[in-house]
């Protein structure tokens, strides 16, 4: 591939002769430093002489195990990648002069204020310790890992400001906090080393987006400025289309190859992962994790970070979210029509990236955005291995697993204990008036007209294994039970609705 990592800034000469070779680089600091530290136990699991001159607060008896094995330098000294403490904004009109519609931004907002950190910005600085309406957060981006990630800073009832340890773990930026000096991982927000070992920091919801998408969300938004410095060239080059991750030397997951995007969080503890190609295919996504109805949108418009020199210039990787599709008690799903146009199906109305209704009855709602975030898949599964990735459903939605229709009328007409129900309960098989639930004589006729963009067999699996999404009308939505999903295996279903379309 002949990748050339010579031109980087900030990755300081020497980098990767230092990396692999464990925690002892970190001895780049210095020889044995007269010992400040606030050791709180005789021996800690590793010699922290050499450390300690400039860790002089960090408890190194505290820390997860074994993660000095894990812990290699980045080649920078601490805060040799300065964050920056006192950021300054511009307007959109001032932004506008350097930054491109499809410029990627780390967007944030809350109550009422909307700020923008463009990604030229962070490769470089990596935290912003700002504060927002009142409340301090660290915005940060490990480009190594590619991942954006909002916190508050207080921890406790203190207020921290975090900086740039210049270690690594998994290729993710570890940050310190300059009161404790404990060793927070950015990737997950938990403390690794250190007093705070354990502690998790609050992860507040941000997006990835252009800065034209950014525009149009929030008009009145403020863009970190850059002080009068350049950013105008890309320390990563090449980097999203590297083989292999660069200063990673933990197990490849190769489900996925290393630098794929992934929009991927924990869900209620459940741990999903969204790939780039999929979500830009599907446009948005409808998923159940664990108890959650979730929904992953997808636009274009924004350019990777760590592609060509010029970020501007490099290929559009889009941008994606994942929310919560119950608003207020209704749960929603979703469509894109040709032009990535996003409605729910419930009222026609109108949805755009960020969760927001723009046109239609629900006009100006907001679904709750979930902390899912653009990651590269090497780092999300190398801190969550037991991650599901999400499949599209060629198997059970678009009829790829064959139904066996004698089969699915043996099903239809068992009694299961868990639904109180047999399907024959309710439906008629061979008339179309009402039982309990409509008669299902000529079914697959009437489905194709059920629901605009939905074929048939769509629209009976989606019946059956998700009963409130679309509701026939003139009948309750509630009586048909919501767990057949549960009971009935993909292929199951596949038979009942095989059975379905022989009833004509
Ligand atoms: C307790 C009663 C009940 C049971 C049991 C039941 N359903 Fe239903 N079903 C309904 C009701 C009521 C509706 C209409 C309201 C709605 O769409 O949810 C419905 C709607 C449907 C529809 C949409 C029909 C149309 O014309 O659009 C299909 C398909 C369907 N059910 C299939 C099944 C299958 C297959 C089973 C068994 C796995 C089953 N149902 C079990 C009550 C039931």
């Amino acid at each position: 591939m002949g990748r050339d990592f010579s031109n980087r800034w900030p990755l300081a000469v020497g980098l990767v002769a230092a990396a692999f070779v464990g925690i002892s680089v970190v001895t780049q600091f210095g020889d044995a430093g007269v010992a400040h530290a606030q050791l709180s136990c005789e021996t800690p699991p590793i010699d922290v002489s050499g450390l300690v001159r400039v860790w002089d607060k960090t408890d190194f008896c505290q820390s997860q195990d074994s993660v000095f094995e894990e812990i290699i330098s980045g080649g920078v000294p601490r805060d040799g990648i300065p964050p920056i403490d006192n950021p300054t904004f511009e307007s959109i009109a001032d932004a506008s002069t350097w930054l491109q519609p499809q410029s990627p931004v780390v967007t944030f907002e809350l109550n009422g204020t909307a700020r923008a950190y463009p990604l030229a910005i962070l490769t470089r600085h990596e935290i912003v310790n700002d504060v927002v309406d009142d409340v301090p957060v660290a915005v940060t981006f490990c480009p190594l890992c590619n991942s954006a990630i909002v916190f508050e800073r207080t921890v406790d009832s203190q207020v921290y400001r975090f900086g740039v340890s210049g270690l690594l773990r998994n290729s993710d930026l570890i940050m310190w906090d300059d009161v404790t000096q404990s060793w927070w991982q950015q990737f997950t927000g938990e403390g690794i080393v250190g007093t705070h070992t354990g502690t998790m920091l609050t992860i507040l919801p941000s997006q990835v987006v252009g800065f034209g998408a950014f525009v149009q969300q929030y008009p009145e938004g403020e863009v970190l400025s850059r002080n009068g410095r350049s950013y105008s060239s890309n320390p990563y080059v090449g980097y999203d289309s590297a083989p292999f991750p660069f200063l990673f030397n933990g197990e490849l997951d190769d489900r996925l190859l290393p630098t794929d995007r992934v929009l991927a969080g924990l869900i209620g503890g459940a741990a999903v992962a969204y790939p780039f190609p999929v979500l830009a295919e599907a446009v948005v996504i409808n998923d159940t994790v664990g108890e959650h109805a979730v929904a992953a949108f997808w636009q274009p418009g924004a350019t990777s970070a760590l592609d060509r020199s010029s970020i501007d210039d490099s290929r559009d990787v889009g941008m994606a979210a994942l929310f919560n599709r119950d608003l207020n008690g209704r749960v929603l799903t979703f469509v894109a029509d040709e032009s990535g146009v996003i409605r729910d199906e419930q009222t026609g109305s109108l949805w755009n990236v960020f969760g927001t209704a723009t046109d239609g009855e629900l006009a100006g709602s907001q679904l709750h955005q979930e902390l899912a975030f653009p990651h590269f898949w090497f780092a999300w599964a190398a801190f969550r291995p037991e991650t599901r990735i999400y499949e599209p459903p060629t198997a059970g939605e678009t009829g790829a697993i064959e139904g066996d229709p004698a089969n699915g009328q043996v099903l239809f007409n068992t009694f299961q204990a868990e639904a109180n129900f047999a399907c024959a309960t309710c439906h008629y098989v061979d008339k179309e008036d009402q039982l309990i639930g409509p008669g299902l004589l000529n079914v697959s006729a009437r489905a194709v007209e059920r629901v605009a963009g939905l074929d048939a067999y769509d629209y009976i699996h989606t019946s059956i294994v998700d009963p409130g999404a679309f509701v026939v009308p003139n009948y309750p939505d509630n009586l048909m039970p919501r767990n057949w999903a549960q009971i009935y295996s993909d292929q199951q279903i596949a038979d009942l609705i095989a059975y379905l379309f022989t009833l004509q």
